[in-house]
């Protein structure tokens, strides 16, 4: 089974082709960054309208990348929620609508499943059953995955997500959008240890997170330090890299003791931020344990999970109606577990 998948939840169209067999065959990525850094984040319409432009060109370009053509191709996977509701209208329809046209089944993914299950596009993919710590834009979540759709919510963020945090730190910092790599570049010239910032909610048992109050604490420490200073900010920014990461290591070797695995995967844009990676390859290590990642073009927004979950959930017969449906808002437990 061949299967197109279309990326459109937020500011990435993302398009590729897996092949149950052969794996992926193409992956094509246009990225809105240019288009809202004048905003300092992403405006929903204007990144409607560009997925319009560029949805097509892109899976033509997918088709040509991969040598196939439209008969090629055995079932579309489309981008259906969470996400920016008109964003996800674009590829939804898209998608629909193609398959409609070309006679083959399509089916609505949910994106953050498509972080979730991302690293089983690497060489050395995990089994089951493993702690997944999600840490995107939008989403910080534990989840005790036992198989394909058995996904069980362990902790989640009660306020900004990971990523939220590092886009709206970097903003104060002066950094343009999207803040996370920016700021993950000048924390890398910063000094270890000259500032110090909280690990929000490791002093109480459970595995909640909170990062807004991480963000006001950068933000008080900006106000009274010279942040024009260069140094400054770059000390600055790698206290707060640290805060997060040290927060997000005792909260998956929390999860970890509690469910007993020894396999942790973590996914989604923040999942791609070297300090995190090597810091948390360290603590699994010493637990004797594996950690599993994507490759960082993986970790953030694209077509190739998409692809990849639409292949896995169409193989055993699921797919969608005729109807165009999205849901900007969608739990990941509401997903069903996949009898393989
Ligand atoms: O998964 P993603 O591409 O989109 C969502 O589904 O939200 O995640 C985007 C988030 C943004 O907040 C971005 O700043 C963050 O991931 N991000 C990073 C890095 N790369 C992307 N955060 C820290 N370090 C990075 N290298
Ligand atoms: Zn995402």
């Amino acid at each position: 089974m061949r299967v197109l998948g279309i990326e459109t939840s937020c500011d990435e169209t993302g398009v590729a082709i897996y092949d149950r067999q052969q794996g992926l065959l193409s992956n094509q990525l246009y990225s809105q960054v240019k288009l809202h850094a004048d905003y300092g984040g992403v405006v929903p319409e204007l990144a409607s309208r560009d997925h319009v432009r560029k949805t097509v060109p892109l899976i033509q370009e997918a088709l040509a990348e991969a040598g196939l053509q439209a008969s090629d191709i055995h079932g579309i996977a489309y981008t259906a929620g969470p996400g920016l509701v008109g964003a996800l209208m674009v590829g939804a329809t898209i998608g629909r609508a193609l398959a409609y046209a070309w006679g083959i089944p399509a089916i609505g993914v949910h994106h953050m499943e498509g972080h979730l299950l991302a690293p089983m596009l690497e060489a050395n993919p995990p089994a089951f059953p493993f702690v997944a710590l999600l840490v995107s834009g939008s989403h910080t979540q534990l989840i005790a995955v036992t198989g394909i759709g058995e996904y069980q919510l362990l902790g989640e963020s009660v306020d900004d997500a990971a990523g939220e945090a590092f886009d709206k730190t970097a903003k104060l910092l002066g950094l343009s959008y999207p803040g996370g790599p920016m700021l993950e570049r000048l924390a890398q010239q910063g000094v270890p240890g000259r500032y110090k910032f909280p690990r929000p909610m490791t002093d109480c048992p459970g595995l909640e997170f909170s990062f807004s109050g991480l963000k006001t604490s950068v933000a008080n420490t900006v106000v009274y330090t010279d942040a024009n200073n260069y140094q400054t900010r770059a000390d600055v920014a790698r206290a707060f890299e640290e805060a997060v990461v040290e927060t997000l290591m005792i909260k998956c070797r929390r999860a970890l003791d509690l469910t007993g695995f020894q396999r942790l995967v973590m996914a989604g844009g923040v999942s791609a931020n070297q300090l995190l990676r090597t810091s948390m390859d360290e603590m699994i290590r010493q637990r004797g344990g594996e950690a599993f990642y994507a490759r960082p073009e993986f970790c953030t927004d694209n077509g190739a999970m998409t692809a990849y979950v639409g292949m896995v959930r169409l193989q055993v017969g699921t797919q969608a109606s005729l109807a165009v449906t999205v849901r900007p808002r969608w739990p990941l437990e509401e997903l069903l577990a996949l009898d393989a």
